[in-house]
């Protein structure tokens, strides 16, 4: 299928203000059925959960509903989805809840390749245990993280290992199938952050080997608000802290407090939406869920070639790392400039990217970039054109003209 861009950008009302956005790493803008759902969940009559009266039971429907859609869109069960505010607030949870089981002399595997809300929560729940952290380590030059260090990693003491399946600050797609192969045949837990990959092709927890994957919905197209997934057996053995009169069935009794309807109507609006990405699709949810995601996927593929290939051309801008399998985004400074101001004058030019870590400390940290700014991100969605690329490219080369930095 061709990819129709006209039409997606018309779903995006945001869009029409004119801004640039590189910044989807960020955060996306919200599709308009996202905004029609949360507005009109809103408008109706909708109370807390009971089965008594109708407004309690469209509460409960937009729980299950919101449940079934990220079960569709990751392929896992809804009663395998955990819902709740982010992906940092959802990871501390099961640190948490995970690390009361931990002893010392226990191990856990992170990584200095991940955002750190898939590192210092494991790392903080360690401490608490007295357990020990072990790091993988990514390839300076590529960014890749090599996977072979994994069998020295983990041992009979590993209880769990936390892998990114996609870099939010320079792409990396590590092999977290085998990764996970490792980790299973010690017997130890892996939870995936899937909040950077998710946006940008079909995923599948089975095929991931991920006992536990994390998405933030805010970073495709819907609301702020994030789920967690596995087994529902595996909610099924856990036991969070939690107040004595909430649920106790899972996967409710991960959830903390009362949830925000409205917005988790967005959430499955959202899915509906990526659903909906490739019209000819066919079949159901998750089926037109993989062909719309594998569409946007070769879309943002084709956009990050030409980026890539534009930047490359232009040798005051350095890259950071080349990976072979990457999600659409890229870290880069410019000479002379820091980040900041990089990041300034194109927001003034009206280019959203950010700058900085972007919360990838342990990256930014371990090339030493951090202390001076880190660097500046491209971070590509569905909805980029090309003919954006070549404004970007543009703005860089006006950028770098007005300060004298850049050799053409
Ligand atoms: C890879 C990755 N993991 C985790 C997070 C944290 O997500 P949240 O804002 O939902 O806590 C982010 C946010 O930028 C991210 O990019």
């Amino acid at each position: 299928m061709a990819f129709d861009i006209a039409r997606i950008r018309a779903a995006y009302p945001a869009l029409t203000e004119g801004f640039v956005h590189f910044d989807g790493a960020g955060g996306t803008q919200t599709a308009a059925g996202v905004i029609d759902a949360v507005t009109d969940v809103m408008r109706a009559a909708v109370g807390n959960r009971s089965a008594a009266f109708e407004p309690g039971r469209r509460s409960l429907e937009l729980v299950a509903a919101a449940r079934s859609a990220v079960a569709d869109l990751l392929g896992a069960e809804p009663d395998g989805v955990v819902l709740g505010p982010s992906a940092t607030a959802l990871t501390y949870t099961l640190a948490r809840t995970l690390g009361a089981g931990w002893r010392p002399g226990d191990e856990v595997v992170v990584s200095r390749l991940d955002h750190d809300a898939n590192v210092r929560p494991w790392v903080q729940a360690a401490e608490a245990a007295g357990a020990t952290v072990r790091w993988a380590e990514f390839d300076r030059h590529t960014g890749e993280l090599p996977t072979g260090q994994y069998a020295d990693l983990v041992g009979e003491r590993t209880r769990l290992v936390a892998v990114t399946a996609g870099s939010n600050a320079i792409g990396t797609v590590p092999d977290v199938p085998a990764i996970a192969k490792i980790a299973h045949s010690v017997g130890a837990l892996v939870c995936v952050d899937g909040v950077h990959s998710v946006p940008h092709g079909p995923t599948d927890l089975a095929s991931l080997g991920a006992d536990v994957l994390v998405t933030s919905a805010y970073k495709w197209s819907g609301p702020h608000l994030a789920a967690m997934v596995a087994d529902p057996a595996r909610w099924a053995a856990l036991r969070p802290a939690k107040l004595v009169p909430s649920a106790d069935a899972a996967p409710d009794r991960f959830e903390y407090g009362t949830p925000s309807f409205a917005l988790l109507a967005g959430v499955t609006a959202a899915v509906d939406h990526l659903a909906g990405l490739d019209p000819d699709a066919v079949g159901d949810r998750r089926a037109r869920l993989r062909a719309g995601l594998a569409a946007a996927q070769a879309h943002e593929e084709a956009l990050l070639d030409r980026l890539l290939a534009g930047l490359a051309a232009r040798p005051a801008i350095t890259v950071y790392g080349s990976p072979a399998r990457r999600c659409p985004t890229v870290s880069f400074r410019v000479a002379g400039m820091s980040p900041a101001a990089t990041q300034q004058a194109l927001g003034d030019a009206g280019f959203c990217l950010s700058s900085g870590d972007y919360y990838a400390y342990e990256y930014f940290q371990t090339m030493g970039l951090r202390d001076s700014g880190g660097a500046v991100r491209a971070s590509i969605y569905h909805y980029n054109t090309a003919d954006e690329v070549d404004r970007l490219l543009a703005e860089l080369d006006a950028v770098a003209d007005r300060t004298g930095t850049m050799a053409r």
